[in-house]
Formats: structure tokens, sequence, C-alpha cells
């Protein structure tokens, strides 16, 4: 969604702002700009398109002043265009906004406020925020201002307001998130840690409905009741050369690579391997719900997340026998789902900001089920109602389709399903743990593919149409590579169980059509074996991502990519690896931005 950043204090505010936003792009990329107060008012700059566009503006039409605001915007109302970009100014030009989120009842304040003489000059609903905070501004207290507005306001939203008088910032938050940075006579503030890293790890998660007033002198807090709220900063670990690409072409190339990593940081610390058993300091749903009492599982996500939470059910039920339900996040709340007493609803999400995954949460904690959110964000909505939270330990990630976060959800996923087993009494997943150790030195063997992929992406990066075919447990492992591909290079690609294809989209196999099929070690491999039979039958090409020897494959599929053997239940991990680097390479030879694929955001704070 959009993307926030504030500042007060000495520094050149401009520059600060660009370089904020450029944190934060991946956020949204419709149209950026800045404000700062100039000479004589508020002065803003805007640009349709891509933050650059925004800076070779300021180029030719420099801007200066002191203390400001940026915005980078994901579109919800009113077209992308520079008119409908942020900061949005009221009519007379006394207040600025920026704004991530959406006013639901926009439309009658727009007519109040339109009856009591205001004018719009944009399609947004920020500028009913803007119009009316200054409505209610005597001139001299912006908090009192926006601290009424507020109250009028329905929906999810975060906004910062500033003003001319004096040198302030005022921001709230009911939904999408925000954090106060605090430094020494300057303060920051951003949608997103990662715009702040260069400049302070000091920082305060606004909660919802919290308000917060910065100024170079400090930072204070109230509650929706008008309570000042005191809360110590905390001091994020993220370091900022995470956040840059470090000598890679794109975030996501970085960031598939980190995998190895990030996969040794998510079990790191939580197994004890000579004991096979997970062991959480940090999980602590058991206030709610005894992880013993557990008897069934709510696995609740979107998009990438959601494909994690799909195979986390294969994992739950064997490794723990527990029956799981997965369920998109944006569908769960309105199918009124049975939660039966002792349900552990988990929320997956990278961001932990999703709308769709936080309202199906909230109404499966409204049917009585605990709530444990696993997630890659500390101090995450998410992560805020749960009872429980499994972080990822991914680090930050970038590049707006899913990668590392996917592959550490699944062992986050893992984890939980071992800690369930354990909790059950069953015996110990001895086999399993021991495989997990070596999963880092696999993902890396895998890595080594990466010139194999990218010859594969070039012989088939002009291709309309992809089939992914996978089945059991890697069968996720399809959607998420068709669902890749889709995300980075714009083919249509579609994912499919492989026992389903006879019923339907065999249809669509001809000499054209690349049909990628994981086939994998377990106990459906011999019918993908078949399955691709029947593909070759049809004159389609095969594209095999298999553990078993190339050799094996050789007279059915065209292509084979061999990937290191682990346990069963871990080779998902494994396998998705290979989908996506021949979706990254796709997209880089099709010319597409692949770290900021068209009309797609990191994260979708709105329903
Ligand atoms: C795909 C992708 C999205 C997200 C989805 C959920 O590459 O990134 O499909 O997975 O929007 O986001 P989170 O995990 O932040 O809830």
């Amino acid at each position: 969604m959009c993307g926030i950043v504030g500042y007060v204090g000495g520094r050149e505010v401009v520059a600060l702002l660009i370089e904020g936003l450029r944190r934060l792009e991946y956020r949204g990329y419709d149209s950026a700009g800045v404000v700062v107060r100039g000479p004589e008012g508020l002065i803003a700059s805007k640009a349709e398109g891509k933050l650059d566009r925004l800076v070779d503006k300021l180029e030719r039409e420099p801007l200066t002043g002191s203390f400001g605001l940026g915005h980078t915007r994901w579109a919800t109302h009113g077209a992308p265009n520079e008119r409908n970009a942020h900061p949005v100014l009221d009519a007379r030009r006394r207040v600025a906004v920026i704004h991530n989120g959406i006013i639901e009842n926009f439309l009658q304040l727009k007519t109040e406020l339109i009856a009591a003489g205001w004018e719009f000059e944009t399609d947004t609903d920020t500028e009913v925020v803007a119009n009316l905070i200054s409505s209610l501004y005597d001139g001299d207290d912006l908090r009192g201002a926006v601290d009424a507005a507020r109250k009028r306001f329905e929906g999810m939203y975060a906004f910062a307001v500033m003003a001319t008088r004096r040198e302030e910032i005022v921001a709230t938050r009911q939904g999408p998130p925000l954090v106060v940075g605090l430094g020494e006579a300057e303060n920051f503030l951003a949608s997103d840690p990662a715009a702040l890293l260069t400049y302070t790890r000091d920082v305060i998660f606004l909660d919802n409905a919290e308000l917060a007033l910065l100024t170079p002198r400090g930072v204070e807090i109230w509650d929706a009741q008008g309570h000042p709220v005191e809360r110590a900063a905390q001091r994020l670990n993220w370091d900022p050369i995470q956040v840059e690409k470090g000598g890679y072409k794109h975030f996501m190339l970085k960031e598939i690579h980190e995998q190895p990593q990030a996969l040794q940081d998510t079990f790191g610390g939580r197994v004890d391997f000579e004991l096979a058993r997970v062991e959480f300091d940090d999980i602590g749903f058991e206030g709610s719900l005894g992880e013993s009492e557990v008897r069934r599982v709510h696995l609740l996500a979107c998009g990438t997340s959601l494909h994690a939470a799909l195979v986390g059910k294969f994992l739950i039920e064997e490794l723990a026998r527990i029956p799981v339900e997965v369920d998109y996040g944006s569908e769960y709340r309105y199918r009124d789902p049975i939660v039966e007493p002792a349900t552990l609803a988990v929320g997956v999400s990278q961001s932990g900001e999703t709308a769709d995954t936080l309202s199906a949460m909230g109404a499966a904690r409204e049917r009585g089920a605990s709530l444990l959110a696993i997630c890659n964000v500390a101090n995450s909505q998410a992560t805020r109602i749960s009872d429980g939270v499994i972080l990822t330990h991914a680090g930050p990630e970038i590049g707006v389709a899913s990668t590392k976060a996917f592959t550490t959800q699944l062992v986050a996923l893992f984890l939980l399903a071992v800690r369930l087993r354990q909790a059950r009494g069953m015996e110990t997943a001895a086999e399993e743990l021991a495989a997990l150790a070596h999963l880092p030195q696999a993902i890396d063997e895998t890595l080594a593919l990466e010139p194999k992929i990218d010859q594969l992406a070039r012989r088939f990066f002009r291709a309309e149409d992809f089939l992914y075919l996978g089945r059991g447990i890697n069968y996720p492992i399809a959607l998420e590579g068709a669902l890749k591909l889709k995300e980075i290079s714009y083919i249509h690609a579609e994912g499919y169980t492989a026992g389903e294809m006879k019923h339907g989209p065999i249809a669509l196999i001809d000499e054209d059509l690349p049909v990628v099929m994981v086939a994998s070690g377990d106990r459906v491999y011999d019918k993908v074996i078949s399955n691709m039979q029947e593909v070759k039958a049809r004159d389609g090409i095969v594209i095999a991502v298999t553990d078993h020897d190339a050799e094996e494959l050789a007279g059915v599929a065209d292509e084979v990519i061999q990937v290191p053997r682990i346990h069963r239940l871990l080779q998902p991990i494994v396998n998705v690896v290979p989908l996506q680097l021949l979706a990254y390479f796709t997209g880089v030879r099709r010319g597409a931005d692949v770290d900021q694929p068209r009309n797609l955001a990191k994260s979708v704070t709105v329903e």
C-alpha cells in the first residue's frame, strides 16, 4: 500500500524524504510527492509514476523548505495521476495530508463539506481528510483538529498532517502501521521502519487509535481517550545494509539468495537437535489455549502466504494429527466459519498488515479461537492482536514478489507442527528435525542451478501461457510457481494439482505450452510421472523439477531441474527455489520491473 514518511529537524528535508520514499517505494509506486513548509506556506511537488519521475521533477524545479512529508501511492480512490497524488492540501492551503488506507464514509463527509462551501480538486478520499481537518483547525491547535476529525472517519487508515504555523507533524492510525523514529533534535515518521534505518534504529510503533505529535524536541503520544501514552522506544536489530541491493541487480534475486541464511535464522535457537525437540521461548499462546489442548487449526492467509498455509496443512495434519482448514483471508469471515472449541487460528503473513488476513483473524477470535501469528515483521498488527507469535526472522523483504518470506513461513509452520506433536505426547519427530539441519545447505546447492534456470528462461520467455502441476504437499508449490511467474513476467500461468489435469486443463496442452511439473520422491511420484506421460502424449513441453536422478526422467521430460533431496516434508522448500528463479529470469528477459511489478503493492492494507 502507500508509503508514508515525515521529518521534523534540521536536515535537508527534501533529500531525506526522497531517501525515505526510496525505501518505501515497494509499498506503492503509482505516483509520489513531497510537501515542505516554504517561505510562503506549504509547497508540494508531485509526479505520476515511479519515484524517479518525482526526483527528475525536483531536479528541474527544486523545492526548499523545512520539515515535511513524503508519500508513495498505490491508488485506491482516483486514478494514479499527478492530481490525485499525495500530499493533498485542503482547499485553503492550510494543511497537507498524506494517507494510507481508505476512508469508507468519505462520500458522506464530502457531501457535508461541499454543502459547507469546501471545494474539491481530486478524486481521492484523502482530500476529505484535508478539508475536514482544515475546517476544524483554528490556526493554532493542529493536534486538536486532527483528533476531532479522526472521530468522524470510518475505515482503515493511517495519515500524517502538517500545517505552517509550527514545526510539527500530527499522525494517527487505525489499521495500517505507523512508526515513529527518534533522533537528536529531530524526529521521523514512516509507515515502515525500513525508511528510518539510515537515521535511527530507536523506534516507537503506534498502536491503533493513537495520535502522535512530532516536533524536533520530542514525540508525544495520546490514546483514543486523549490520555498521554508513555512507551519506551525499542531498538531495531535490522541492519541498514539489509535494505540495500548489496550488488544484486534486483531485491528479488538478492532475497532468493538470502534464503539459506534466512531459513537458518528461522529455526536457529528454536530446535534442540540432540533431544529432537522444538523449543520456543517466544511463542506463548498458552494464555488462552494450552498447546496440548489444540484440537483444530485454521490457517488464514492471502497470496503467497496462503500457499505456505496450504503446505502447513500437510505438515500439521501429518506431524500432529490435528485437522486443519485453510482459508483465504478475504473469504473466511464472509462464509460464517464454524469455529469449534479448542481451535487455534493462525494468521500467516509476511507483513502482518494484510487487511484481509487481519479481518479473518478478527473473525476467528470473535468466534472463540485463540490466535497465533506467523509473521516476519515484529510489532506488526498481526502480532499485536495475537496471543502468540512465531516470527519468521527472514529480515526485510523489499521485492514485491515474496520469496524468502515464503520459505521461512514453511519452516515456521514445520516448527509449529512439530511443537503441536510434542504437546500431544507423540513420538519425537527425530528424522524430520535432523533433516531440517541440512535444509540451508540443500537450498545453497539448489541456488547453484541458477545458470541452468537462466538458460531455461531464455528458451521459454516468449511463451504466452504456462501450466504448473504438483501433487500432495507439492501441489501448493505448483500454485506458488504459477503465482510468481504471473506477478513478475505477466505471463498467464495456472497451478493445478497434477491429478486434476485430466479433468480440464489437459485441453490447454499443445506444442507451445510449457508444463512445469514438480515430481518429488514422495508417495505420488509415480502418479506424477504418469501425468508427465499424458502431457508428452499431447506434444506438451515438460519441465520437471525433481529430487530423483535426472536420467530417470530423460525420456519423459524435455528439461529436468534436479534439486537436492531432503525429507519429504521439507522437500517443498527446496522445490520452490527453482520456480522462484525461473519466474525471476523470465521476468528479467521480458524486460519487466521485477521488484515493482505493475498494479501490485507489497502489503495490501485495504480490503
Ligand atoms: C506474492 C505476494 C502476495 C502476498 C500477499 C500476502 O508474491 O507477495 O501474494 O503474499 O499479499 O501478504 P502478507 O504475507 O504480507 O500478508
